[in-house]
């Protein structure tokens, strides 16, 4: 095995995180997001010693690729995408146990195949191994494979045993809330609950996983974590880059369903959401469904809760950049939202009167994601200039997901002089600057995490339930305007008007994060 240094991250883990003999089946084999994240993760995963020593790694697609060629595009994916480079000790034992299945996602004799497949690895090590059978597929085919693993027997391998067959399903997880209750339908006609991992990959993110512990582990937080002292509270998801290849996706999906309704709900859920009564899945999964149920149906239509947005041409990264209606792909009469804007009241003891804005967009001035808390601020009766508006500013902490994960929080100060007067100062953290820069990625996290069974960073059936029937009445209106409401920005702004305006009606503004 490689010379490994210890991440923090990693210190401590292994000795109580060990996973039993693994085989990760992935459906999908030769798709974007294996290349991209799977295989990386995994292989980073080998890297820090977090692989069980019986690990396997079956590629499984409707086109047939001969094992070794698989072989030579895992390797390939890891040297154009893994945080690290290959290292040879590493890559050759994962590549040993490395093979590949080709089969259709409706054949059921292709599922029998992986069966026969599975059965010959655990003959040859003479051993149990737990599959882990990673759905990542376009959502067309979740359903089909959902069924053959059920109709195979593979779903309920060694059930009721800790290393029992676990299934991970990508997002999309639905398109509204009557598909994705039927996709979960589907799925407990075949798994038990215990045994599905619905991934949200920003529940994998380091300073996602951070809010829980700096809001229950540091007392100067927690009391003022209400109505009492929150003024309100701004997520943002943005992004620079536009849609790209993606268009034929993108279209279908738009940002609603793409990012607020998974993404950015699940920010929502970990910041507002009741202490859990301990650290255990089902009881943070359950003060997350909690939060999600409180939220009140959004009021729709011109002046309501909700702002949507294409963008126009524009500058990103001092470059011209076409509007969405342009891109390849797109139809010019599209009606897909690349910005979507929410204004969410929590119906709830904690938080009734303190709006919760939420945001995201492709083609944002930069690539930020943010939990920012603004408080209210203190009585202005002191520090007012004579004649001058009082202007302090408000203490704001935020959360900064990506990029330089930190934390940072505003105060006022008083500037040195001989007069007193105030200037807002930010006092930050960085993990960077303390812990080093080669965090592990979020999928490496959630791959592990699945792989041991612990399902505290995956979506719940019901939780995905609520988070749609929140939605849901959102795509419907929109749909029913078509393009009537569609609002455009800039491709490199920070959104359109009709989203300044949504917070406006309450005196905010948005943060230029
Ligand atoms: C995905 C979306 O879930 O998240 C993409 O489908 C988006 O459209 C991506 O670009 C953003 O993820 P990250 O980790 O780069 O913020």
């Amino acid at each position: 095995m490689a010379d490994s240094p210890r991440h923090p991250f990693l210190q401590g883990l292994s000795k109580h995180r060990g996973a039993p003999p693994t085989v990760v089946v992935i459906f999908g084999a030769s798709g974007d997001l294996t290349a991209r994240k799977l295989i990386p993760a995994v292989y980073n995963l080998g890297y820090d010693n977090l692989l069980p020593a019986d690990f396997f790694l079956v590629g499984f697609g409707r086109k047939p690729i001969p094992d070794e060629e698989f072989r030579t595009m895992a390797a390939d994916a890891i040297k154009e995408f893994s945080r690290r480079e290959l290292n040879q000790d590493v890559w050759s034992r994962l590549a040993a146990n490395t093979s590949y299945v080709a089969g259709g996602y409706d054949e059921k004799p292709a599922f029998d195949r992986l069966a026969a497949h599975l059965a010959a690895i655990e003959k040859k090590i003479g051993r149990e191994v737990q599959p882990l059978f990673y759905i990542s597929t376009p959502p067309s085919v979740f359903d089909p494979i959902l069924r053959n693993l059920g109709a195979s027997g593979l779903a309920a391998k060694y059930r009721g045993s800790p290393h029992q067959a676990k299934v991970v399903i990508e997002k999309p997880f639905g398109r509204d809330l009557d598909s994705a209750h039927a996709l979960n339908t589907t799925i407990r006609s075949v798994l038990e609950e215990p045994q599905v991992y619905r991934i949200d990959h920003y529940l994998g993110k380091e300073t996602v996983q951070d809010l829980l512990v700096q809001r229950f582990a540091n007392s100067i937080f927690e009391p003022l974590w209400n109505r009492n002292f929150i003024e309100s509270v701004q997520i943002t998801v943005a992004e620079e880059v536009g849609v790209g290849t993606r268009g034929g996706y993108y279209e279908q999906s738009g940002c609603l369903r793409d990012m607020i309704q998974n993404h950015t709900m699940q920010l929502l859920a970990l910041t507002a959401m009741e202490p859990p009564v301990s650290l255990d899945p089902e009881a943070i999964r359950d003060e997350k469904v909690k939060l999600l149920k409180a939220i009140q149906p959004l009021v729709l239509g011109p002046g309501g809760d909700v702002a949507r947005a294409q963008y126009a041409a524009g500058m990103t990264g001092g470059k011209a950049v076409p509007g969405y209606l342009q891109e390849e792909g797109i139809s010019p009469q599209s009606a897909t939202e690349t910005y979507a804007a929410l204004r969410l009241s929590i119906n709830n003891w904690r938080w009734q009167g303190v709006p919760f804005y939420l945001r995201s967009g492709k083609r944002l001035a930069r690539r930020v994601s943010e939990i920012a808390v603004n408080f209210k601020r203190p009585p202005g009766t002191l520090f007012a200039e004579e004649g001058a508006r009082f202007d302090l500013a408000s203490n704001t902490l935020s959360f900064q997901i990506q990029p330089d994960e930190g934390l940072s929080l505003i105060l006022n100060t008083k500037i040195p002089g001989l007069e007193t007067r105030t200037q807002p100062v930010k006092m930050s953290f960085r993990y960077a600057t303390t812990f080093g820069s080669n965090t592990p990625e979020a999928y490496e996290r959630l791959v592990l995490d699945a792989m041991i069974g612990d399902g505290t960073l995956f979506i719940r059936g019901d939780e995905t339930e609520a988070s749609w029937k929140l939605c849901t009445p959102i795509l419907q209106s929109w749909a029913a305007a078509g393009r009537t409401g569609m609002d455009t920005y800039a491709a490199g702004s920070w959104g359109p008007l009709s989203a300044d305006a949504l917070v406006a009606k309450n005196n905010h503004v948005w943060r230029q994060p």
